[in-house]
């Protein structure tokens, strides 16, 4: 028999260290063929938000994603907000919307036997997109992000239904966490079948979409001149970004005040998914795929905050996180170990001159 100081210790150490562990990531969100037809899914507008505390937690909602440097120093540690990748304040299809999220999860991760809650997803996204610190699956701003996502995911299921005047039901903060992939979780009118049918967590739009494989695989050398042509004019030379009286206008792309190693745009894929679809921001969709892979692989070659489960040494971390990834952690280029928090910056331009002259 254990006495019961022990039991204690066991009580009190499992939950601190289970706090302290960095939440992984599921596994990579699939990207999907646009061309199976999109449902035209479209959010109500943020007017029709209810007024009291369920109205209430969907604003603050809103508010955090589109400026979530509120959070800075927090729970944040760079320069982005929530709405530089989820773009459209986390309403715009096939840029990873939040209502499509909220309704795949949760999730199961057989990696480890483990059922991935909305919370949890949400607090991964702080971890390594936003390089910070997640807040408490049950803190107000975890709550409020997913009431905004599902007031989001309902009213416009409501509406698709002709259920334009019934009013989202509001759910409990503990629903709110889980998310929307529970039988429990009902869904509305005569939407309800054919989302079942094609299943919850592959609703038309969610994720990012596929986009033509390129002749070449893709090169950071072949990248730089894309990036000079048409990203650098807002991201920066240096992928710095831009701010305005100290408020980030334009998101870094590398260096301390981007996304993390741990971060989904860190793959080449997912950026070039990301890219090919919605940069340059306001005349999308004119990179040829072939640029867009090579400016994906040109921006993610470059230095970035090291990834949070990092366990002392780049090539141990990158066997066991970035396995079967498509990226650079681990990786030389240009005699650079990239992930190495001790590699020097390997900015590459026109040697003696900026690429903007
Ligand atoms: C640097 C870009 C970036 C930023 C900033 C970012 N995310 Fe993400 N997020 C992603 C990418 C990329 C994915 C898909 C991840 C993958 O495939 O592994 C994702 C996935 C998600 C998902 C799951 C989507 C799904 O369909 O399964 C949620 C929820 C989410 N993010 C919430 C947030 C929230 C909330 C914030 C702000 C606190 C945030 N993200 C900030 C890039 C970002
Ligand atoms: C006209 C200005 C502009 C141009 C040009 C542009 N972007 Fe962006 N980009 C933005 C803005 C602004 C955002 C944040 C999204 C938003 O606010 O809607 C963004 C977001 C991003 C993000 C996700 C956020 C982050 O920091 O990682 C990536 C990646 C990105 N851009 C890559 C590119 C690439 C690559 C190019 C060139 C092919 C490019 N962009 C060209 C303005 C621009």
């Amino acid at each position: 028999m254990m006495k019961w100081h022990v039991w204690l210790a066991v009580w009190i150490a499992f939950p601190l260290q289970a706090m302290a562990a960095e939440p992984d990531m599921s596994e990579q969100v699939p990207a999907q063929d646009k061309s199976t037809g999109p449902m035209d899914f479209i959010p109500r507008e943020l007017t029709t938000i209810p007024a009291g505390d369920f109205g209430d937690n969907v604003r603050r909602g809103y508010e955090l994603v589109v400026n979530t440097q509120q959070l800075k120093g927090r729970y944040v540690g760079n320069q982005l907000n929530c709405t530089d990748c989820h773009l459209s304040n986390g309403a715009k299809a096939y840029s990873a919307p939040l209502w499509a999220a909220f309704l795949a999860y949760p999730a199961f991760r057989a990696k480890d036997n483990h059922l991935d809650t909305f919370a949890e997803r949400v607090q991964a996204c702080f971890s390594y997109s936003m390089n910070g610190k997640a807040p408490a699956l049950n803190s107000p701003e975890v709550v409020a992000i997913s009431a905004y996502s599902y007031w989001m995911l309902m009213g416009g299921l409501l509406d698709k239904s002709g259920m334009t005047d019934t009013p989202v039901p509001e759910l409990t903060d503990q629903q709110l966490q889980q998310g929307g992939n529970d039988k429990s979780f009902k869904l509305p009118g005569p939407i309800a079948q054919k989302i079942e049918a094609i299943g919850r967590r592959n609703m038309p739009g969610r994720g990012f979409a596929t986009m033509p494989a390129a002749a070449l695989p893709p090169a950071p050398d072949r990248g730089l001149p894309v990036y000079v042509q048409h990203c650098a004019i807002c991201h920066g030379v240096k992928g710095e970004g831009t701010l305005m009286g100290g408020v980030p206008v334009m998101p870094a792309l590398w260096g301390g005040d981007s996304y993390n190693w741990g971060a989904g745009m860190h793959r080449i894929n997912t950026a070039a998914f990301f890219i090919f679809e919605n940069m340059p921001l306001g005349k999308a969709v004119q990179l040829t795929p072939q640029q867009a892979w090579d400016v994906a692989a040109y921006i993610n070659s470059q230095v970035r905050p090291q990834d949070p489960r990092f366990t002392g040494n780049v090539v141990s971390t990158a066997a066991a996180f970035h396995r079967g990834e498509q990226c650079f952690y681990g990786q030389t280029v240009d005699g650079v170990l990239l992930g190495n928090e001790r590699a020097p910056a390997i900015y590459r331009a026109p040697p003696g001159q900026s690429p903007l002259r």
